[in-house]
């Protein structure tokens, strides 16, 4: 196995490592349910490639989500639907070794695209294989109702599961577009039930997207074994996602009004990265006025 390089040669600046006693302990499992615990913010970001994956870990990210939204941020494509699995494999594993070269604590998620856990079980078992085997700590699939099986199957052979209700991009044809969710009384009624029936199944983490600040609030504070994590969903659930180009200003349609530029005020990425972990960490991010709905 090749050691990580030392601290003084990265391109990082001073980092950490195993022989510094002030090193970040990797993130595992148990650590975000700790964190969830004791009200500790988890902090996490999108990122695609070995070199932004090192420099997320680097800024002190927890977890790094390699996001199917990398068909629309590094493939131009207009929506999630056509990212591949064999896609998704590539790039956890940029991703996977990056984060190995400097620090290797960061937290890997990996997300199962369309059409790769829709068939059955027995699938989405072959397809989270594929990216827990590209370096991937845990896998995260959409939806709920029909998901739970799934879940259970997955957690029950040893693969942690992420979750991800809301907006759920991959059927934005059947959403009618990239609306806010769950702000009927029946619509937050069933989310709340797919959460409940997800943790239930064994999910450790639940992405919530673009739901009305107070039903995040709620499902959060009833879920105390399955982080929530936040986007467009207020500031009240148990850590944030953003987008990668998102966050340094780079999205090239019109910008989420969830979202904010942190590289507007920072000199450079990482430094960007940095002020994102520390106002998902004090509260500071989102502010209400990012979340009207
Ligand atoms: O693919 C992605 O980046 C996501 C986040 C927006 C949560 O699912």
């Amino acid at each position: 196995m090749n050691s990580p390089p030392p601290a003084s040669n990265t391109p990082y600046g001073t980092l950490p490592t195993t022989s510094n006693p002030t090193a970040r302990k990797p993130v595992s499992l148990p650590r975000l349910l700790d964190m969830r615990a004791r009200g500790e913010k988890i902090a996490m970001l999108t990122a695609y490639d070995a070199t932004f994956a090192a420099v997320a870990d680097a800024a002190g990210v927890d977890c790094v989500l390699v996001g199917d939204s990398l068909g629309m941020v590094c493939q131009g494509l207009s929506t999630t639907v056509g990212v591949t699995l064999e896609t998704m494999r590539y790039h956890v594993e940029s991703v996977a070794r990056g984060a190995r070269r400097v620090q290797a604590t960061v937290w890997i998620v990996g997300d199962l695209p369309f059409g790769s856990y829709h068939e059955s079980k027995e699938q989405a078992l072959r397809s989270a294989v594929v990216l827990m085997e590209a370096g991937a700590h845990m896998v995260k699939l959409e939806g709920g109702g029909w998901t739970t099986e799934t879940v259970h199957f997955l957690v029950e052979r040893g693969i942690p599961v992420c979750a991800h209700l809301g907006l759920t991009p991959q059927t934005v044809h059947a959403l009618g577009g990239y609306r806010v969710q769950g702000k009927t009384i029946e619509s937050a009624a069933l989310l709340k039930k797919q959460a409940h029936e997800l943790q239930d199944a064994g999910a450790s983490m639940l992405v919530l997207e673009m739901v009305p600040a107070a039903l995040s609030a709620e499902v959060t504070n009833e879920l105390l074994h399955c982080p929530t994590i936040g986007i467009g969903a207020g500031k009240d659930t148990a850590g944030q996602v953003l987008v990668l180009h998102d966050m340094l200003g780079m999205n090239l349609g019109k910008m989420p009004k969830f979202v904010r530029n942190f590289m507007a005020d920072a000199p450079g990425i990482k430094e960007a990265m940095q002020a994102y972990v520390a106002a998902v960490k004090d509260g500071s991010f989102p502010d209400n006025a990012q979340h009207a709905w």
